[in-house]
């Protein structure tokens, strides 16, 4: 009985996600041309992604210790910016981990591969994706993270069921988002509570969202994958 509700359950998130890529039509077509133009200013970004008045850089540390990851995971930083998560997570999961940096901007996947070298992160490896797809090879890893990506998503529900095809069976995906509110109320699509649905929509189930001191303005979810 378990079985047959299981393999139901794949038939029917199979068809959704499906239909998903055939008709989503972007639900915020302007929203990344700044990370798309051949002149991006990589290291006016880095700046401003580690401005002291960001949470989600402040918080950072706290982030990732939340997420408790283990030594020789696979983690996917999907719209990974400059990469200042994709260097803790490298640190975390050690030599025998692996963290793709994954973005739809050549410069900055560049601009991480740099920094990898540099600091001798040898488990880092870069994933040019597109407005659709992360381009992870399928059930490869333990953990998908963004953050404030989701609002970045063109085509949210297309890439929430590409992130399930990436991770491992049970894998979780961890979601650092901006409230929809005061003076982000414009630039960020979807509250929360919305949020929660179009990701469970694509096969997920919510653990938890996840009590992170010094997230105020952004809040962490984290989800298993069915
Ligand atoms: C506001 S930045 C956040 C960067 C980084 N995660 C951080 O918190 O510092 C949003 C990032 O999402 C990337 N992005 C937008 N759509 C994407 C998609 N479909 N797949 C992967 N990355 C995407 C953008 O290129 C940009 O680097």
């Amino acid at each position: 009985m378990r079985r047959t509700l299981a393999v139901a359950a794949f038939v029917v998130i199979g068809i959704a996600s499906g239909a998903a890529r055939a008709q989503e039509a972007s639900v915020a077509p302007t929203i990344n041309q700044n990370f798309k133009s051949a002149d991006l200013d990589v290291e006016g970004w880095a700046t401003r992604f580690t401005g002291e008045s960001r949470e989600a850089f402040n918080a950072r540390h706290a982030v990732v210790k939340a997420m408790a990851l283990k030594t020789g995971d696979a983690v996917a930083d999907v719209g990974a910016g400059t990469g200042i998560y994709t260097r803790l997570f490298a640190q975390a999961v050690g030599p025998s981990g692996k963290v793709y940096a994954n973005d739809i901007a050549p410069q900055f996947l560049a601009y991480i591969a740099q920094n990898a070298a540099k600091d001798g992160l040898k488990n880092v490896q870069t994933v040019q994706g597109g407005d659709r797809a992360t381009n992870l090879p399928a059930a490869s890893v333990d953990v998908v993270f963004h953050s404030d990506v989701y609002h970045h998503f063109e085509f949210p529900a297309v890439m929430n069921a590409d992130i399930r095809r990436a991770l491992k069976p049970n894998g979780r995906l961890y979601v650092l988002e901006m409230e929809k509110a005061g003076g982000q109320s414009t630039h960020v699509r979807a509250p929360k509570e919305a949020v929660i649905a179009e990701i469970e929509k694509a096969g997920f189930k919510l653990v938890e969202q996840v009590n992170v001191p010094g997230l105020h303005e952004n809040y962490l979810l984290h989800f298993r994958k069915n």
